[in-house]
């Protein structure tokens, strides 16, 4: 009820609001109508004229104020140059197609709400495409590059030849960014007014550019103004799931823990099985004692019912995908017995009860939340010799007993506690790879979620059904996968770059979206991007007859009633749209139709373009199309001649999908413009839906109807029970993005200013006097580090801090200078300054040690070329940083995986990943510029150069242990010193950085670096 006021009121704040643009609408059609008698050259003069202005408007209020005045003016440009345009004949993806659209007054609608930075929710087939041009368009004006955002490159291309034809008639230029272009042709593309593509490529473009590039003529993209995302829920919902990320292989790995316990596992995964057919015997056998043959009354029915129900539970906790227990589920009553059985082990608040089930089994596995835990059984069968190798003691106990332990020495607990954390980690890891090979082997089942070919496991996106080739599971899983199908197991790659798409188009300073399902999203969108629903009208009334759905107990009854139902409409002449959630099932159907000789077309999104052609001509008479959900999306489908006659498309759902816009956005499929339509829904028991979120009402009311064989149920009430469980799926799906959204932000704001200083050194003329105030920035944290502000000087570590200057620095730095320099110290540092806060000796070595290496420095330029040299020190600064943040990247992943580990106490695991991602990052800024200051001596842009500057640097150098340029190096010579050739081919290479290379979201150690230097990976940002 409360559900429904809100609605109402929601409903009609919408209508309210599309009602008060009406005055808006009429006045873009007036100014059109004027327009109606200007030349062409009149109107594309107008386009002229606004850019001019506008570009020189710099504040961002300014700009949107001008821009909403002329909003109405430049609508009616776009819709004037439409109509121009109609009976012209354009080329879209080499097929001529003629140009018939001005825009409704609906569509005008539309496209003030994206102007406004909304989303304009426009059911299927209302010409989306075209109302982009509107604010697209004005927005353009302003020269700062508006992105159009598709769900594919066949989407992008398209959509920018076909509204292609509107901006260019006005004057704009459009450009299409496609996977494989090079950096060159991308940048021209960004460099239009307007640009077309999908979201991961402007995700990767920004990476490349930010994470990567280390000059400014490498970056592509420039800024990011508005974009309006095509098929917004898609894309900033489904998408969102996973980051977009720039991976190479790893440097740390423990890949061959995967393949050396998979035996094991897959012994214990098989002893599972065994035991759970017994206990689903034994269930079997107390289920026949429920239904005695001559129907007497049965013993102690209650118990009996219990125990059954208790069994079903372990066996769904031990093997939930098992055929045997399906087939039992089949029967209404022994869900509920199961269920019972689960209410009952799950009110206990100790839960004693249901560990002690679980104890029954090797694992338990929760297949809500992907999760596989091994029991004290199942730990004695792994180890039988020491169960304990697989269990986690309590860190935080465990450390705190050694400090209230008889150890005294501070050094030796330190080490005593270093080495319990080394344990911990590797058992950790031990338990974490168990558990993952766990998962594959029960949850993961082959041709569903994944398939093999050519020796790799290919990911299947549950979503759409297509192949992701080249996507990896993250945490091992894929290398799990790998090792039960005992395929190659492939290096666990490291990421190089990343951001999750939540972050990419908050980047954006005005954001909109357009798709035909937003409004069940609403909460969401407004959420996490600020973004609200404005719900349009459709041009004409939607004509479309959906029918209940029909649920059934089986997934044979399921197809078998599809089947029948294809037959009757095909035979009709109609055609028909079979929607499925999986490539499987398609195959599945496709099978079935075959054998009845049906002719029919079958769609995995796998190849955009063919199938956006397939699947525009599904509105022909007698035809029979069948698609993943995603396969098509955002292709018309146009009804064939006499098709509106006989009833249009009917759109058949094999499977209610868990979120509710999917099953919209099918529906959708048909009727469009205001053409009849229908829609059918058909529901098993046995879908995956139901299974895990169907309620126990169904269960009940199918009972209660008493269900035979093949027989239907359907009811109004049926299809509100189903859509509770959808809701509950939406609720569980997006706490679980907003969990992780929670846990990236803190990676953003580091992100953020690494980026920011990469791309200040990357901009900036000269990077000397930045080069300066790191070296300064870096001497004072070391005297802190190894002086302190007593007066006293003993405690001050004088050897310690000469050793690491001699250690950085070609100095030659002798301990007595720097007792002196101290001693020499009268003046306090001025409030405020970098010095704050040092005492005047303490102040006086600092000033001393700058000063030297300052002069050491110069030394250094007076020997180089100053043009080459100036690239030496930008390209000494972006490796450094990007060499630690990779590093650090690898950090945080672990940390976020240890914490998930630590979570079980009452800390809140994000509390703390706070903290120390806060802790790790404060470290990574001071190794970053204490391994610029190591570096810069250590490069030059020549040969020459380095030898003259060597000769020339202090004596002492050259012979002192360790050296000045650390004595470990690799190719160092025997003396420390590193040979002169290495030194110079690596930065030489950086100033000869020329050919732009192609580069993919995953680099091998062979590939091309993605940084663009046109060398392989495992020789520059790799090494
Ligand atoms: N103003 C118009 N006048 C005539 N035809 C139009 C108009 N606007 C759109 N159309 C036609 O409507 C059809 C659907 O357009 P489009 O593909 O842009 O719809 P959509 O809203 O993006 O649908 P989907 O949600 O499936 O992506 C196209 O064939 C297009 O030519
Ligand atoms: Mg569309």
């Amino acid at each position: 009820m409360i559900g429904f006021i809100v609605k109402k009121f929601i409903g009609s704040k919408n209508e309210r609001e599309v009602k008060r643009l009406r005055p808006m609408v009429d006045q873009i059609n007036q100014l059109e109508a004027e327009l109606q008698k200007l030349p062409d050259e009149a109107l594309r003069q107008k386009t002229a004229a606004w850019k001019e202005e506008l570009s020189k408007i710099e504040d961002h209020e300014e700009l949107a104020r001008r821009l909403n005045e002329i909003l109405p003016e430049a609508f009616a440009v776009v819709k004037n140059a439409c109509r121009r345009l109609s009976g012209q004949e354009i080329t879209v993806r080499g097929h001529p197609l003629k140009w018939e659209m001005v825009p409704f007054d609906v569509q005008l609608i539309g496209g003030y709400g994206l102007h406004s930075g909304r989303i304009a929710e426009m059911a299927t087939g209302e010409g989306k495409t075209l109302v982009a041009t509107l604010p697209v368009y004005l927005n353009a004006l302003t020269g700062r590059g508006v992105h159009v955002v598709t769900v594919n490159d066949y989407l992008a291309a398209r959509d920018g030849e076909w509204m292609g034809a509107v901006y260019k008639f006005l004057g704009l230029t459009v450009g299409c960014i496609l996977h494989d272009q090079t950096p060159n042709t991308r940048r021209e593309q960004y460099n239009c007014d307007i640009t077309y593509g999908t979201n991961a490529e402007y995700g990767f473009d920004y990476l490349r550019d930010n994470g990567m590039a280390t000059r400014k003529e490498d970056q592509v993209q420039r800024g990011h103004y508005f974009a309006i995302v095509d098929e917004v829920d898609s894309i900033l919902i489904d998408e969102a799931r996973v980051p977009l990320i720039i991976s190479g292989p790893s440097m740390q790995t423990q890949d061959e823990q995967y393949g050396q316990f998979k035996p094991q596992v897959e012994s214990l995964f098989h002893t599972q099985e065994r035991l759970c057919n017994r206990f689903l015997s034994e269930a079997e056998e107390l289920i026949g004692k429920l239904h005695p043959p001559d129907g007497a009354n049965v013993e102690n029915r209650e118990a009996v019912e219990r125990e059954a129900g208790r069994l079903l539970y372990r066996v769904k906790m031990g093997q939930p995908t098992s055929q045997g227990l399906m087939k039992i589920l089949e029967v209404p009553e022994n869900v509920k017995l199961m269920n019972q059985a689960e209410l009952r082990l799950h009110a206990d608040q100790k839960k004693v009860e249901l560990y002690a089930e679980k104890e029954e089994l090797f694992f338990a596995i929760d297949e809500k939340s992907h999760e596989a835990d091994l029991t004290e059984k199942g730990r004695n069968y792994l180890s039988p010799k020491d169960p304990d190798a697989f269990m986690l003691p309590d860190l935080t106990v465990a450390l705190h007993e050694i400090d209230v332990g008889p150890e005294t020495d501070p050094r030796k607990r330190v080490e005593a506690k270093a080495k319990l954390q080394s344990e911990y980690q590797a058992k950790a890891q031990k338990i974490h790879a168990i558990s993952q090979i766990l998962k594959a082997y029960c949850l993961y089942q082959k041709d569903v979620q994944y398939v093999v070919q050519d020796n790799k496991v290919i990911i299947v996106d549950e979503n759409t059904g297509r192949l992701m080739t080249g996507r990896r599971w993250s945490d091992g899983l894929h290398q799990a996968v790998e090792a039960k199908e005992g395929v190659a197991i492939e290096r666990e790659t490291q990421t190089l770059a990343t951001i999750t798409i939540q972050n990419y188009f908050r980047l954006y300073q005005k954001l909109a979206g357009m798709t035909g399902t937003a409004e069940t999203e609403a909460g969401e969108f407004f959420d996490i991007y600020k973004l609200g629903v404005l719900v349009i009208p459709t041009n004409k009334p939607i004509a479309r007859k959906d029918a209940n759905d029909s649920v059934y107990k089986t997934k044979r009854e399921k197809y078998n009633a599809v089947l029948n139902e294809i037959k009757t409409i095909h035979g009709q002449g109609r055609p028909i749209l079979v929607g499925t959630i999986s490539v499987e099932v398609s195959e599945h159907l496709s099978r079935l139709l075959k054998r009845e000789g049906i002719v029919h077309s079958v769609l995995n999104a796998k190849y955009h373009e063919q199938e956006a052609e397939i699947v525009a001509r599904a509105g022909q008479r007698g035809g029979v199309t069948i698609a993943t959900n995603m396969a098509g999306r955002g292709t018309d489908i146009k009804l064939g001649p006499g098709v509106a006659d006989i009833g249009g498309l009917h759109v058949i759902g094999t499977e209610r999908h868990e979120a509710r816009r999917i099953d919209r956005q099918l529906r959708g499929r048909c009727a469009r413009q205001g053409d009849p339509g229908s829609s059918h829904f058909f529901i098993g028991l046995e879908d995956d839906l139901m299974r895990l979120f169907g309620s126990d009402r169904i269960v009940k009311y199918m009972e209660r109807m008493g269900l035979e064989e093949n027989q239907e149920l359907e009811h109004p009430l049926l299809n509100r029970s189903i859509e509770q469980a959808q809701k509950r799926v939406e609720q569980h799906n997006f706490q679980i993005r907003k969990r992780t959204l929670e846990y990236d932000d803190v990676m953003n704001k580091q992100r953020e200013v690494i980026y920011g200083f990469r791309n200040e050194i990357i901009h900036a003329a000269d990077v000397r006097d930045r080069l300066m105030d790191i070296m300064e920035e870096v001497v004072i944290q070391k005297v802190e580090q190894f002086t302190t502000a007593e007066e006293d000087r003993n405690d001050w570590n004088i050897r310690a801090l000469t050793e690491w200057l001699n250690l950085n620095f070609p100095l030659g730095m002798p301990d007595e200078e720097i007792s002196k320099a101290a001693d020499s110290g009268t003046e306090t540092p001025v409030p405020g300054s970098i010095y704050d806060g040092l005492t005047p000796a303490q102040f006086a070595v600092c000033n001393f040690i700058s000063t030297k290496v300052k002069e050491a420095y110069e030394l250094k330029v007076s020997f180089e070329n100053p043009e080459a040299l100036k690239e030496v020190e930008r390209y000494t600064i972006l490796s450094a940083i990007d060499k630690l943040w990779q590093e650090h990247l690898y950090e945080m992943d672990s940390l976020r995986h240890s914490i998930g580990l630590r979570a079980h106490g009452q800390r809140d695991p994000l509390i703390e990943y706070k903290a120390e991602a806060f802790k790790i990052f404060e470290e990574l800024m001071v190794n970053i510029k204490t391994e610029i200051c190591h570096n810069i001596f250590r490069s030059a842009s020549s040969l020459m150069a380095f030898e003259n500057f060597l000769r020339n640097a202090p004596q002492k150098t050259t012979y002192t242990a360790p050296s000045a340029f650390g004595g470990s190096t690799a190719g160092a010579d025997p003396n420390g010193v590193p040979k002169a050739s290495d030194v110079v081919s690596e930065a030489a290479a950086a100033v000869e950085r020329a050919k732009p290379v192609r580069s993919g979201p995953k680099v091998g150690r062979n590939d091309p670096c993605p940084c663009q230097s046109g060398r392989k990976y495992k020789h520059c940002c790799g090494k």
